[in-house]
């Protein structure tokens, strides 16, 4: 099949290479995008298309995979030109927001597939999961794409908004709990009793110094990209009358690591000093 990916960043570019290695033709539309993401397309071999209106034509699928802040733009510029074929929404964002996108490409004529990515980009011997929901029809197609990859595709029986939603309750533990730890040591850390909580992580919770330092590690350089994810799985809690706060706070904690962007080699006590002001 034909998929325009939109956009080849790391886990784009790793879904985008999977097809191709699956025998699909995977286009690219590189307008606007940055060095980064153009050396992803080429070194992946990718069909560059001029802009998305030339990308669409032709094009079985359209594959958003994007910071969740910007999936509604880019369904809107698959809509706006015309794409009539296959929409799936692979990115970070709230039930809502989902059933949002597919209005948008529905309405122009497409079909939407919600998508949950759950794991790694796939490179090298990485694997990862991709949950799918909406009519049985268009999941299994995406989930044929994918057959016999290291990205395991798990069918719901759920409409669009239930990919989305294992996404947003898996990240909301996952991400949101890095988030509180990191700031519950930068809260010791000012009060001056570094040393005391690391005695009582020691003798109490000796998992918790390995957390802390992968947290750091892991989270620092998306963390920019994390703020708005934080910021839709806050909205998922509040739909269904939960407490908004926990990830409220959490996207406060990543936007202070903004700085980290795309940073390697990062010092976990960087990472601590850097949430207190
Ligand atoms: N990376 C992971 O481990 C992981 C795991 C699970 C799920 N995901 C999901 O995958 C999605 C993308 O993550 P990623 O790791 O691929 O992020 P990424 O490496 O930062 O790449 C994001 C891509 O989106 C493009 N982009 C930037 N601004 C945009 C805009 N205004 N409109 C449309 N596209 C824009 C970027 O282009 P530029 O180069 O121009 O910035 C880049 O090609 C997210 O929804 C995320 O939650 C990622």
């Amino acid at each position: 099949m034909r998929v325009l990916l939109l956009h080849p960043g790391a886990m784009g570019s790793s879904l985008g290479a999977v097809l191709m290695a699956n025998g699909h033709e995977v286009r690219w539309v590189g307008a606007y995008r940055s060095e980064a993401t153009h050396r992803r397309a080429e070194a992946d071999g990718f069909t560059a298309m001029d802009d998305v209106a030339t990308g669409v034509k032709g094009a079985e699928v359209v594959l958003s995979v994007c910071p969740p802040e910007f999936a509604d733009d880019v369904a809107r510029q698959a809509a706006d030109a015309g794409f009539t074929g296959l929409f799936v929404d692979a990115n970070a964002v709230s039930p809502d927001s989902a059933r949002r996108v597919a209005s948008t490409v529905t309405g122009a004529g497409a079909t939407m597939v919600d998508g949950g990515i759950i794991g790694p980009p796939v490179r090298g011997d990485a694997r990862n999961l991709l949950y799918l929901s909406g009519d049985a029809t268009p999941v299994a197609t995406v989930a044929r794409l994918f057959a016999d990859t290291p990205v395991e595709t798990v069918v719901l029986d759920a409409p669009i908004g239930g990919a989305s939603a294992t996404k947003m309750a898996f990240a909301g533990w996952t991400k949101g709990s890095s988030a509180l730890l990191l700031a519950v040591r930068a809260m010791a850390n000012a009060e001056g009793v570094t040393v005391g909580l690391d005695h009582a992580w020691q003798t109490m919770l000796p998992h918790l110094p390995e957390q802390l330092r992968r947290a750091a590690v892991g989270s620092a350089p998306k963390a920019w990209r994390f703020e708005a994810e934080m910021g839709e799985i806050a909205a998922t809690m509040g739909s269904v009358g939960l407490p908004t706060g926990f990830h409220e706070a959490a996207a406060d904690v990543y936007g202070r690591l903004a700085e980290f962007r795309d940073s390697t080699d990062i010092n976990p006590d960087d990472v601590v000093e850097r949430l207190t002001p």
